[in-house]
Order: structure tokens, then C-alpha cells, then sequence
């Protein structure tokens, strides 16, 4: 049986969820939400719109009154939350973060696993009582689980104290979803199941002045078979290059110390370009020479890790020594049924390229256990993976089916009691690896970026080394937003404490 066959062998055929708006009757319903057309990808053109504005009619809308979000899962979703706060203050709404006082309160939510759901849910549940005691709080629902049809079904039945659902592509909608709202008093459903479009000149409330988040694309042609994130953002588009080193000058000026760049998949960037050929590689090429210490790039799918990328990053300046390289299994049989099309030996020799430019380097990853029939030797494949390429870190997973994609057709013969306890062995491979890996720290003099105070204690200051490694140290508060020397004391088991040696002048950048 070949792998296709293998493949179909352990699809089992399932009903079609029935498409039900009949319940929809009496909303405001402008457009509800199909995993069916969230799948499709090319027949529409992504249209760049550079000139956000919210219009005159909704300024003002916000007087007096108070928004509280509160945000789920991934860094994306965090920073769209800082896009919706940016749209609220421009409404003239003020934050808080007391429901109890909110007039607005929305759950940016993540579909990722259904533990990351079912957080929501019971969230949504909890949130009754405020609603009982100020009916005039209006309750939203975004992000990624918005996008499926079985959870907009699902709180229309279940929680009718919600007031608005929107989706990941109508965040620049929320002034007309807001209003709708207010004038209807009917659930508001907005959700376009559309391949995303770009839009620039969004407004941004960052949460913090030291570290901020830029997006450089957004959604996901890669359809691994065990993932929702393509069809809850969209067909891979990226943000032009100028907009981009723009952004990344802008926050440079206004004293922001480290970039994080984001994308689903950041090394598809550009592929989506018709009319220049530039890619990751190019664009790293060019953010280096911007006067800010730090620049991070999340998340990196090996198959489009190309050489020019390894070349530029190797260059190093303000250019961290550390790449989240998600690896998800060290099996061949079960990366190709995760659709992740590239092999291990494709994946090692990945490895050995980065670390051959930059030895370096700090290499995390992430891993899922307890895919559809995953064997103990497939298992242990990943295991062994693990230790050869010998990663700092690692997030890790049991599998979890996601309604809509490949996988959850696929018959499984894995016991959940198994998949937890190839969890538990995996993590202990990790703990050896991370504290192996923090060990080494022991006597060096490290550069920490200094974000704050550790959460036990104010005279202790915390703040994250080039490679991302925790430090503590005891300092003045004036150290804060610097960066600095910390000799190391000890290796902790998840963090390094150590003393502060001195501030390090501006960061030398080479061009
Ligand atoms: N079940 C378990 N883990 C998942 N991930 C993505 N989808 C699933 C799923 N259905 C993990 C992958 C990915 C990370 C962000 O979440 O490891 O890299
Ligand atoms: Fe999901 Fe795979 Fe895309 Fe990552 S690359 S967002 S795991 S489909």
C-alpha cells in the first residue's frame, strides 16, 4: 500500500455537518461563517487597502465608555487585540481591566485544540452574571473560533447573552459591528469566510513600550491535515516590504528594543508576489541595518527555510541566535500524513545548515504526540530526533481533532491514557534538554533585555538573553527598557538568576 493509499485507508467516511441558518432568523446576520469556502484558496484576488480610516459617523461612539478584551492562544491574536484597542481608542472608548466596569467586552478567541475552546466556553458561561447585572454590556466574540460554523451554531443556542460574533478577517469592521449592535439588540454575525485581504494604516494600542509586534503576512496555505489555522485566516498574503521597514523605523524611533515579526508561516513571505521576487532572506537583509538592538521573526515552517535566510541570519547584529523551527514529529510516516511535506532527513539536514552558519544557535520547536495511529517506534522516532538535533525547548502537544480538517476523518487506534503518558516521556526529554541547556549559562556574562519586574518579587528584575533565555537579577527599576550585562549564578530550573554587570552602550549594528 502506498502512502496515499494508506493515507485514504484510514479516512473514515462522516456525515457532512448539516448547514442550519434557519436559527440565524430575526439576527443581523451579514455574513455567516462556512469551513467549506474558508477552504477554498485562489479564486479571489487579495486586495491591499492602504488607508484605513474610521469613519466620521462612528467618532465619538466610545464617549464614556469603557472596553475590556481579553485575548487567547497565539502572538497574532494578541496583537490584533492590540489592532481592536487601537480601533476603540479611536472611538473614544477607554480600556479597562475590570469587566465589572466594561461596557464592551470581547473574547479574542483561538481554535487551536479544544481545551484552548473550551476555555472560551466556560468564559462565556462566567460572563452571565455581568451581563445580568448591566443588560447594557455588549458581549463580542472574535477571532479564530468565529470562523467555524460549529461554534457560531453553538452560541447561538447556548449563549444568547452574546451580542456580537465577528470574524478574523471583519476586525476593521468593528466600528459598523459596535453600531449595529447597539441599534439592533439581536445577536450580530459577521464572519467572512473569504481568502483575507491586506490592510494597512490600522490603528495600534501596543501593550507594552519595550517589545512590539509587527505582522509581515497573514493566513496559511500549508494545510497540514491536523490544522484549523488555514481555514480561520485565510490564504497566505504578505504585507509589502516598504510597509513593513517602515513599521519596524517607526517603533525604532518611538525607543521599542525588540521586534517580534509575525506570520502563520513566515517563510512563505513574498511568495505571493507577482511583480518583485523577495522573500524572508531579503527582507531580514534590510531590517538589520534599522537602528533597533533585537529583531524575532515567529513561526518558521522548514520546508520554505531557504539558504538566503540562513545566509542573512548568520550575519547576525541585531539578528537574535534563536529560531523556532516546529518539527511536530520525527517520523516520516507520520509527517507525511500531517501533510508537512518535508522528511526528516530533510528536516536534520535543516539543522545542520543553521548550525553550520550559526553554531551558536538556539533551536526550539514544537511537537504533537498521539497523531491518528501513531506507533511506539514512530514515537520514539521523535524522541530521537529530538536528542540529535539536541533543541533548547519545545512546546508540546497531544493531538487534538479539529472539525473541518483531514485528520479528524482519520480513524484512530491510539488510547488517550497512551498518548498522555508519550507526552509525559517526551517532556521529560525536554526538562533534560532545557536545564542541560541553561546549565551551560553558569559563570558566562549574558546580554538581558530588561522588561520588568520578576513576578515574586519588585527589586528583581526579569527580562530575556538574545537565545530567550529567562534571566533574574537584582537591580534598580531604571534598568528597565535597557539592555545589560548579567553574569550568571546559577541555572534555575527554568530560568538563570544572576548580577548585573553593567548597561551596554547603543547597540553597535552591523551593516
Ligand atoms: N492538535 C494539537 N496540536 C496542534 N497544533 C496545531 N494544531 C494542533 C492540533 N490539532 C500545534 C502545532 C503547532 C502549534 C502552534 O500548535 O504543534 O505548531
Ligand atoms: Fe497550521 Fe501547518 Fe499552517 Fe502551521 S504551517 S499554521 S501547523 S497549517
Amino acid at each position: 500500500m502506498n502512502e496515499e493509499q494508506r493515507l485514504a485507508s484510514q479516512q473514515v467516511k462522516q456525515p457532512k455537518p448539516e448547514k442550519d441558518y434557519s436559527s440565524y432568523f430575526e439576527r443581523v446576520v451579514t455574513a455567516a461563517p462556512s469551513l467549506k469556502d474558508a477552504k477554498k484558496r485562489g479564486k479571489e484576488e487579495v486586495k491591499y487597502h492602504k488607508d484605513f480610516a474610521i469613519d466620521e459617523e462612528f467618532l465619538g461612539m466610545g464617549q464614556g465608555r469603557k472596553f475590556y478584551i481579553r485575548t487567547y492562544g497565539c502572538q497574532m491574536n494578541e496583537h490584533d487585540s492590540e489592532v481592536m484597542a487601537g480601533i476603540f481608542t479611536q472611538l473614544g472608548y477607554e480600556p479597562t481591566h475590570l469587566i465589572e466596569e466594561a461596557d464592551v467586552v470581547l473574547l479574542n478567541t483561538c481554535a487551536i485544540r479544544e481545551n484552548a475552546e473550551n476555555k472560551v466556553f466556560g468564559e462565556l458561561g462566567f460572563l452571565v452574571k455581568y451581563k445580568r447585572k448591566n443588560p447594557e454590556m455588549l458581549i463580542g466574540v472574535c477571532g479564530c473560533m468565529s470562523q467555524e460554523e460549529s461554534v457560531v451554531n453553538k452560541i447561538l443556542t447556548t449563549y444568547q447573552h452574546v451580542d456580537m460574533v465577528f470574524g478574523t478577517h471583519n476586525i476593521h469592521r468593528l466600528p459598523h459591528i459596535l453600531k449595529e449592535a447597539y441599534m439592533s439588540k439581536e445577536m450580530v454575525i459577521e464572519v467572512w469566510s473569504k481568502e483575507g485581504d491586506v490592510i494597512e494604516s490600522l490603528p495600534k494600542q501596543r501593550n507594552g513600550a519595550i517589545k512590539a509586534w509587527v505582522n509581515i503576512m497573514y493566513g496559511c496555505d500549508k494545510f497540514c491535515t491536523y490544522c484549523i489555522v488555514p481555514y480561520t485566516r485565510g490564504k497566505e498574503r504578505s504585507r509589502r516590504p516598504d510597509e513593513i521597514i517602515q513599521e519596524v523605523r517607526d517603533l525604532a524611533a518611538q525607543g521599542y528594543q525588540e521586534i517580534m515579526l509575525l506570520g502563520q508561516n513566515v517563510n512563505a513571505y513574498g511568495k505571493d508576489f507577482a511583480d518583485i521576487e523577495y522573500r524572508l532572506g531579503d527582507l531580514m537583509d534590510e531590517l538589520r541595518k534599522i537602528d533597533i538592538p533585537r529583531i524575532r521573526f515567529t513561526t518558521s515552517h522548514p520546508r520554505d527555510f531557504d539558504d538566503h535566510l540562513i545566509e542573512v541570519l548568520a550575519k547576525k547584529g541585531n539578528l537574535v541566535e534563536h529560531i523556532h523551527l516546529p518539527v511536530q514529529s520525527g517520523s516520516n510516516d507520520i509527517l507525511k500524513i500531517m501533510a508537512r511535506k518535508y522528511t526528516r532527513e530533510h528536516f536534520l539536514d535543516l539543522v545542520r545548515k543553521i548550525k553550520a552558519a550559526i553554531p551558536d544557535v538556539a533551536l526550539t520547536t514544537d511537537i504533537i504526540v498521539g497523531y491518528p495511529n501513531e506507533t511506539e517506534e514512530q514515537f520514539q522516532e521523535t524522541i530521537d530526533l529530538y536528542r540529535e538535533v539536541g533543541f533548547e525547548t519545545a512546546f508540546t502537544y497531544i493531538y487534538s481533532p479539529r472539525e473541518g480538517t483531514p485528520a479528524a476523518k482519520m480513524q484512530d487506534n491510539v488510547p488517550l491514557e497512551v498518548k498522555k503518558e508519550r507526552l509525559q516521556r517526551l517532556n521529560a526529554v525536554v526538562e533534560e534538554f532545557s536545564s542541560a541547556a541553561l546549565k551551560k549559562y553558569e559563570g558566562e556574562i549574558v546580554e538581558v533585555l530588561v522588561e520588568g519586574s520578576s513576578k515574586k518579587r519588585d527589586d528583581v528584575l526579569a527580562g530575556y538573553t538574545r537565545r530567550n533565555k529567562l534571566v533574574n537579577f537584582a537591580g534598580p527599576q531604571e534598568l528597565v527598557g535597557q539592555i545589560v550585562k548579567v553574569k550568571i549564578l546559577e541555572a534555575k530550573s527554568y530560568s538563570l538568576r544572576g548580577e548585573f554587570v553593567e548597561i551596554v552602550n547603543r547597540h553597535e549594528v552591523e551593516v
